[in-house]
């Protein structure tokens, strides 16, 4: 049972794909907390089926967008306010897709029309999602949007190959976005860097399972989980973090902060 952290709040959450995604675990943590909620991800995706149980569970309507197409995004941001019966007061931006690292290619001989099109779904989506809250004045006063990004944007992690990039460019549009909706309408906008965390984007990165358990024994607090995620998110939806905007929140259990650890060592000595 929530708390109802988030009655009365209204939003919709991009990219619950299957019960692993961040997205998923978001949007029933939301509910729990008293939202109510559309859910959307691309055309692609829905014909997994899998979101209408999601969609159940949490009384929401789905409606289709590829994120990279403004007419899409139009019709998702209008059919939201119909069935919300005005503006609403969040969003979940948790959506990334690397093609060259689908096909395997290597980051120094990168195919840059993929490169553009992985920038445009992981990163500039960001600034088209707001850009069309933005031009609808879909957002209420004080409204909050997360996106969910990586370490990889400050430090280099080579196997993310050009998702690195993505993620800097993400992080930057939250600033720079979050500057002029702050000034217009109060509207936070924040980043959240998450732990590598086992859903499908996560797997698809070269050597997961080292990557994920190097940083399980570099985080004092563990890997933090979807769900803790999911808690977080929540919390930067609700009205106790009103004042928080255009930052990038490390959500790692210590991960950014760590410059070694025993387990680290001891590993090293053996
Ligand atoms: N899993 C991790 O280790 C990890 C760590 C840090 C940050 N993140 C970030 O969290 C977010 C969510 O990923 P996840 O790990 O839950 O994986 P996921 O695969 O469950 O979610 C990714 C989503 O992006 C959606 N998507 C892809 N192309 C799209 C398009 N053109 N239009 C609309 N939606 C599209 C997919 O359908 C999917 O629902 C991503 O931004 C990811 O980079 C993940």
């Amino acid at each position: 049972m929530g708390n109802n952290l988030l009655k009365g709040k209204k939003g919709i959450i991009f990219g619950a794909l299957d019960e692993k995604s961040i997205a998923w675990k978001t949007a029933l943590k939301c509910y729990d907390e008293g939202a109510q909620l559309v859910l959307t991800n691309a055309p692609v995706a829905l014909r997994m089926g899998e979101i209408n149980k999601l969609a159940d569970a949490v009384k929401a309507p789905v409606i289709g967008a590829d994120v990279t197409n403004l007419e899409d995004l139009k019709n998702l941001i209008d059919g939201s306010m119909k069935h919300f019966g005005g503006s609403f007061d969040f969003i979940l931006h948790s959506i990334g897709m690397s093609l060259n690292v689908r096909k395997g290619k290597h980051y120094t001989e990168m195919n840059y029309e993929w490169n553009q099109k992985t920038m445009d779904i992981s990163a500039m989506s960001l600034h088209k999602v707001l850009r069309t809250a933005w031009d609808m004045d879909a957002l209420s006063e004080w409204g909050s949007v997360v996106a969910l990004t990586y370490i990889a944007a400050q430090r280099v992690f080579p196997d993310y190959n050009e998702m690195a990039d993505a993620k800097a460019l993400l992080e930057s549009v939250t600033r720079m976005f979050g500057y002029y909706y702050g000034q217009k309408k109060k509207v936070r906008v924040n980043s959240i860097s998450q732990s590598p965390t086992r859903t499908t984007a996560g797997s698809g990165v070269k050597g997961f399972d080292g990557f994920i358990n190097y940083a399980e024994k570099m985080s004092p607090l563990g890997n933090a989980s979807a769900d803790d995620c999911a808690n977080y998110i929540a919390l930067m939806f609700s009205d106790y973090t009103r004042m928080v905007t255009m930052q990038n929140l490390f959500h790692d259990g210590g991960f950014s902060f760590t410059g070694v650890t025993g387990a680290v060592i001891e590993q090293m000595e053996k």
